[in-house]
């Protein structure tokens, strides 16, 4: 998600503004970088109508963003009058609170470069096609738009707090590796998976990974995988019991979840409502 240093991240920081926007500079984007982008998208608008919820797939088909690398001042065209949100172009990763302030304002920062070619299936630092193939259409969902501005904000507070890292799992098992439980079966809504052409196969549909039901404490206090596919993943009802669990007040939350211990990413509870118990052991994959 953030970081709280630049160091060896792979943007050009050089010449953004203090709130770390920078132009789009869409001319820049070179032929062959747009014919990636088209088989990038090619690839995973494939997977979408069996492994996305409704929500992110209706709004796919309508933005109908394949063609060419997306021009955010078009984006933001539709994107405003839908929900009030607006893409910002930043060079990658930012530091916490400048990412929850944008966030907290309704502006989702979006970054400007694309992988290359060799980066094809895997990319480690998110780029313009994880940014925005993964978390713009769900953007379009007004409750699920509203759970962002919220977790910004929540996010300075955390910061405040020394919360920021039992928040940043919250993030990550929602935002980018969540499902969603739907008439149709498990759908995912989470940005990391949904630009993922492994993951998204893999997280609904492998015996391996736990799928459990969503737990907010649960979740926070459950460390995660950055450089595997994740061995849980957390499943939600719809996105109204999302924002409604997260509305309260955390201060009294982190309290508690300072004096316990965090729990694998492996682990499952007694306490867990189990869709799927996993065939993985804690540190193997
Ligand atoms: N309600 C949380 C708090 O008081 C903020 C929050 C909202 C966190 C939504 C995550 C998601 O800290
Ligand atoms: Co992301």
């Amino acid at each position: 998600m953030t970081g709280e240093t630049q160091h060896n991240l792979r943007g050009d920081y050089s010449r953004m503004r203090p709130d770390y926007t920078v132009e789009q500079e869409w001319l820049g984007y070179s032929p062959e970088q747009h014919e990636l982008w088209r088989r990038l998208y090619a690839r995973q608008a494939a997977l979408i109508p069996d492994y996305a919820c409704d929500e992110f797939r209706d709004a796919l088909r309508d933005l109908d963003f394949g063609a060419a690398i997306p021009r955010f001042d078009a984006i933001n065209a539709k994107l405003e009058p839908a929900t009030d949100w607006q893409l910002v172009a930043v060079p990658g990763l930012l530091p916490d609170l400048t990412f929850f302030d944008h966030l907290a304002h309704r502006r989702f920062p979006v970054t400007v470069w694309l992988r290359e070619p060799a980066e094809f299936d895997y990319i480690v630092e998110p780029d313009i096609f994880h940014d925005f193939f993964g978390h713009v259409p769900m953007l379009f969902n007004p409750v699920f738009a509203n759970y962002m501005q919220a977790y910004g904000r929540g996010g300075i507070k955390a910061h405040e707090l020394g919360a920021i890292e039992m928040l940043a799992r919250l993030y990550w098992y929602t935002v980018e590796f969540g499902l969603i439980d739907t008439k149709r079966g498990l759908r995912t809504y989470g940005a990391g998976i949904l630009s993922s052409g492994g993951e998204i196969g893999y997280c609904l549909e492998s015996p391996q990974p736990n799928r459990i039901g969503f737990d907010l404490l649960r979740i926070m206090q459950t460390l995660y995988k950055i450089d595997s596919y994740q061995e849980s993943y957390f499943v939600i009802r719809d996105f109204e019991q999302l924002f409604d669990a997260t509305a309260p007040d955390f201060t009294s939350y982190y309290e508690r979840l300072k004096e316990r211990e965090p729990y694998a990413a492996s682990t499952v509870l007694a306490s867990d409502k189990v869709y799927n118990r996993g065939k993985l052991v804690s540190g193997a994959i």
